[in-house]
C-alpha cells in the first residue's frame, strides 16, 4: 500500500508541474456541478436508525413526482452530474418534471457523520458498518421514507447503478414492504451475481488475496478504509489525467471495461476527480460474493456468524422474498462491461420471477460498466427509456 501511494504521489507531482488550467468541473462538488449548468441543487440530510447521517442531493421541482438515484462503488452522487444537461439522467428527469434526489452511501464524503462512531481515526466499527449489508437496510429506508414524507407521495421511482442497485436488491429481499414504496426500479448493470467477472482489477485483488493466504483484504492493506477521496490525492489524480489521459483510461478500464463510442476522453479529469473511499469490508464482501457464487451477507467466520446471523454461514439474500405485486424492474446491461458480465446478468434474470420485470432486459452491446452513468450516448439508449417509463408510473396520491 505504501509503495502504491508513493507511486501515485510521484506521478501526481510530475504531472502537476505540467498543468495549467483544469476543466472547471474538476473542482466542483455535486451542487457545484449542477448549479453551474443552471439547475437547482441543495444538500439535505436524514438520519438512519443506526446513527448515520446521510446526505441527499436534491434538484427541487416542487410538486414533481420523486425519483431517487443511487451511485455505485468508488462513487458518490457526483457520478450523476459528470456530463452536460442534454446527456445526464438527472437533467432529463428534471426537465420532464420530476423532483430528483440523489443518495450518498454511508462513508462517502457527504455521509460521514455518526452519532457515536468516528470515521476519521480509521474506526473499525464505523467502516464495518459501511458494508452493503447495512447500507441497504438502513440508508435506503431512511432516505426513501424521508422523501415520501416530505413530498406526500406514496411511491417513488428508483435508479441504481451497480452497487446502488445491490442496495435495492438487498432491501427488497430483507424488507419486502419497500416493494410497495417504489413503483419502478431501473437497475443499471446490477451485480447480484459476479462469479464470471472479467474485471482485471477485481481478478487481481482476488488473486492477491488467495496467493498471499490472506483471508481478507484488511490484512493486505492494513486499514479498514482506503481513503482515496482525500483532496490532495484527488488533485493529483485529476492532474495526471489531464496530462496523460491514457493512464487514467487504463485505470478505468482495469475496473470497468473499454468502450470507445461512449467515453469522452477529454472529460477524464472530471470523472477521476470525484472518487470515493473504499471500505475494506465492503470490498471483501464483493470478493466473497464472487468466489462463493452466492448473493449473501458478509461472512464473518463461523463463530461470529452464529452471533450475528444465528447460523454458522452467511445469510442468503433470496430474490424469491420479493413480492410480485409491488415494484417492477427495468434491467440494463452491457457487452463491454467486464465488471458485471452478460452471463451473470442472465443468471439474475433467470432467478427473477418474470412478473417482476417491467420489460425485457435491455442489452447494450458496446456499453462498459461506467457508460451507464458517464456514457455520452446513454441518454439515447437508456435514459430516454427510463424517463418515458417513469412518466407512465403511478406515484400514489398526495397525502
Ligand atoms: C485513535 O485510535 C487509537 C487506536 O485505537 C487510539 O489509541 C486513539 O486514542 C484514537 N484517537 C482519537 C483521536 O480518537
Ligand atoms: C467532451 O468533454 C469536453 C470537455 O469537457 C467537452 O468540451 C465536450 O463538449 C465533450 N463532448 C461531448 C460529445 O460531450
Amino acid at each position: 500500500m505504501k509503495l502504491v501511494s508513493l507511486f501515485i504521489i510521484v506521478l501526481g507531482l510530475i504531472a502537476y508541474a505540467f498543468v495549467r488550467n483544469p476543466l472547471p468541473d474538476v473542482d466542483r462538488d455535486v451542487c457545484g456541478l449542477i448549479t453551474s449548468k443552471n439547475y437547482p441543487c441543495e444538500l439535505l440530510h436524514t438520519q438512519t436508525e443506526d446513527g448515520f447521517t446521510i446526505g441527499i442531493h436534491h434538484m427541487s421541482n416542487p410538486g414533481g413526482k420523486p425519483i431517487l438515484l443511487w451511485h455505485g462503488m468508488l462513487q458518490n452522487a457526483a457520478t450523476w452530474a459528470m456530463n452536460f444537461p442534454n446527456q445526464d439522467l438527472i437533467y432529463l428527469l428534471f426537465d420532464a418534471g420530476f423532483d430528483v434526489y440523489m443518495g450518498n452511501s454511508r462513508g462517502t464524503i457527504y455521509s460521514q457523520e455518526h452519532t457515536s462512531l468516528d470515521p476519521k481515526n480509521d474506526s473499525e466499527e464505523f467502516w464495518e458498518r459501511c458494508d452493503f449489508d447495512f447500507g441497504s437496510i438502513y440508508d435506503l429506508p431512511a432516505v426513501i421514507d424521508y422523501i415520501l414524507e416530505n413530498t406526500g407521495y406514496q411511491k417513488l421511482g428508483y435508479v441504481g447503478h451497480s452497487r446502488g442497485s445491490t442496495l435495492m436488491n438487498v432491501l427488497l429481499t430483507e424488507k419486502p414492504e419497500y416493494a410497495y414504496k417504489v413503483n419502478l426500479y431501473a437497475a443499471l448493470s446490477p451485480p447480484v451475481h459476479v462469479s464470471k467477472t472479467k474485471s482485471p482489477a477485481i481478478l487481481l485483488l482476488d488473486e492477491a488475496r488467495k496467493k498471499l493466504y490472506m483471508n481478507d483484504l484488511f490484512s493486505l492493506f492494513g486499514v479498514h478504509n482506503v481513503g482515496i477521496n482525500n483532496p490532495v490525492l484527488i488533485k493529483m489524480f485529476s492532474e495526471v489525467c489531464k496530462t496523460t489521459p491514457i493512464v487514467c483510461k487504463l485505470a478505468i478500464f482495469m475496473f470497468a471495461g473499454w468502450d470507445f463510442d461512449s467515453f469522452n476522453m477529454s472529460r477524464i479529469p472530471v470523472y477521476i476527480s470525484h472518487p470515493e473511499t473504499v471500505p475494506i469490508q465492503d470490498l471483501n464482501h464483493g470478493l466473497q460474493v464472487k468466489s462463493s457464487g452466492q448473493f449473501s451477507s458478509f461472512d464473518y467466520g463461523n463463530e461470529k456468524n452464529l452471533q450475528v446471523y444465528g447460523q454458522p454461514t452467511p445469510k442468503l439474500y433470496k430474490l424469491s422474498n420479493i413480492p410480485l405485486d409491488g415494484v417492477k424492474w427495468m434491467i440494463f446491461y452491457g457487452g463491454n462491461d467486464v465488471m458485471v458480465v452478460p452471463e451473470d446478468i442472465h443468471t439474475l434474470v433467470d432467478e427473477l420471477h418474470p412478473q417482476l420485470l417491467y420489460n425485457e432486459p435491455k442489452y447494450l452491446p458496446t456499453f462498459s460498466h461506467l457508460d451507464f452513468v458517464w456514457g455520452i450516448n446513454a441518454n439515447k439508449f437508456i435514459y430516454k427509456d427510463i424517463v418515458n417509463a417513469m412518466l407512465e408510473q403511478d406515484f400514489g396520491k398526495i397525502n
